[in-house]
């Protein structure tokens, strides 16, 4: 309930919320949301346009997006000074709003997600050589303690799993490298150089000079003329997961790995994903055995120190995804 103590925001506060939601990652950097803003209530909405049919045929991956672009607004509210709650699937009517975020009266001091939003803009997928630092045990539980804050699991893999990972990843490479479509819907969003929405060869990273834990998302179509780089033998990689595997999992997810990248980056650390294996059922299902039975793969994130300046990638003006 709206009451004439608690004022509608204004609109320098609602830039500032939907800017902040845009710089979330996305599969591809489709930017697969619009939001609308009542009152004090702000909506994240689905945009079917922005799916990728080949890539992501359940649909979870842009659900992963939606759920980091609603922690992004979670954390521009903090910063504002207001408290926040949110439901998932709001409205049965409405099928196409997936998560809603009600700001309440204003605190002070900022409640703690507001730390968060200095990172926001410092965050950027890192597709580069990662250097041979290991990270502190304090730092590896501190991202752990992030994604589970918002109901996910991030397990740090083994050295032996990981070298298991590393064999499954290039049998998802090489089916990747077969599949047309997948091939075609990529060539719509990786390469080239982009202005508002996809991913820009300066952002795909050097190729690996010799095998690497790497995902090359212009491999199959693009002519491979980038530089190469020497790349870490071992990366190290957590695997965030979830107990079930619905919907709105996928959306708790996404807040996780946005809570868990953006404490990272409070680190000076980067990150990037190694998701091709999570495409493909029976090679996520060998993914999920390297963790635990009862886990739901959603990320596979490769993180660590990097070793040069990475690059961000575009956003499409915040207006334009603001509906009337
Ligand atoms: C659900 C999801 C899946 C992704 N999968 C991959 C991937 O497999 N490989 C990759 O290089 N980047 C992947 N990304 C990263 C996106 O390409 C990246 O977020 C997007 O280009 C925006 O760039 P930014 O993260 O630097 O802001 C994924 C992101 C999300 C949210």
């Amino acid at each position: 309930m709206i009451t004439d103590r608690e004022p509608l925001l204004t609109a320098d506060e609602v830039g500032i919320l939907v800017n902040a939601a845009a710089t979330a990652p996305s599969m591809h950097n489709t930017q697969p949301w619009r939001f609308e803003v009542c009152g004090r209530v702000v909506d994240v909405i689905l945009d079917e346009e922005r799916s990728l049919p080949a890539e992501d045929r359940a649909g979870r991956m842009i659900l992963i997006g939606l759920g980091a672009a609603t922690f992004n607004l979670r954390v521009a509210a903090a910063m504002l000074g207001y408290e926040t709650t949110f439901a998932t699937n709001p409205d049965p009517d409405r099928p196409e709003i997936v998560t809603r975020v009600f700001l309440g009266g204003r605190q002070s001091p900022m409640p703690p997600l507001g730390s968060l939003y200095g990172e926001l803009r410092r965050r950027h997928t890192y597709r580069g050589p990662l250097l041979a630092i290991d990270i502190p045990q304090q730092v590896l539980s501190l991202i752990s303690t992030a994604a589970r804050t918002e109901g996910s699991d991030l397990f740090w893999l083994e050295p032996s799993s990981t070298r298991e990972l590393i064999h499954i990843l290039r049998e998802a490479d090489e089916l990747d490298l077969h599949d047309e479509d997948r091939l075609t819907e990529r060539g719509r969003w990786i390469g080239g150089d982009r202005s508002e929405d996809g991913v820009p060869e300066r952002a795909l990273g050097p190729l690996p000079a010799r095998p690497a834990a790497f995902r090359n998302l212009s491999a199959g179509f693009d002519d491979q003329s980038r530089s190469t780089g020497v790349f870490e033998i071992e990366p190290r990689i957590a695997v965030l997961s979830t107990a079930t595997d619905r919907p709105s999992e996928w959306i708790r997810a996404g807040m996780a790995l946005q809570h868990a990248l953006l404490t990272a980056t409070s680190y000076d650390l980067a990150a990037s994903f190694l998701n091709q294996a999570l495409e493909y059922v029976d090679l996520r299902s060998r993914v999920q055995d390297l963790v635990g039975q009862t886990a739901r793969p959603q990320m596979v994130i490769r993180i660590g120190y990097p070793a040069m300046a990475g690059s961000a990638t575009p956003r499409r003006p915040w207006q334009q995804t603001l509906a009337e």
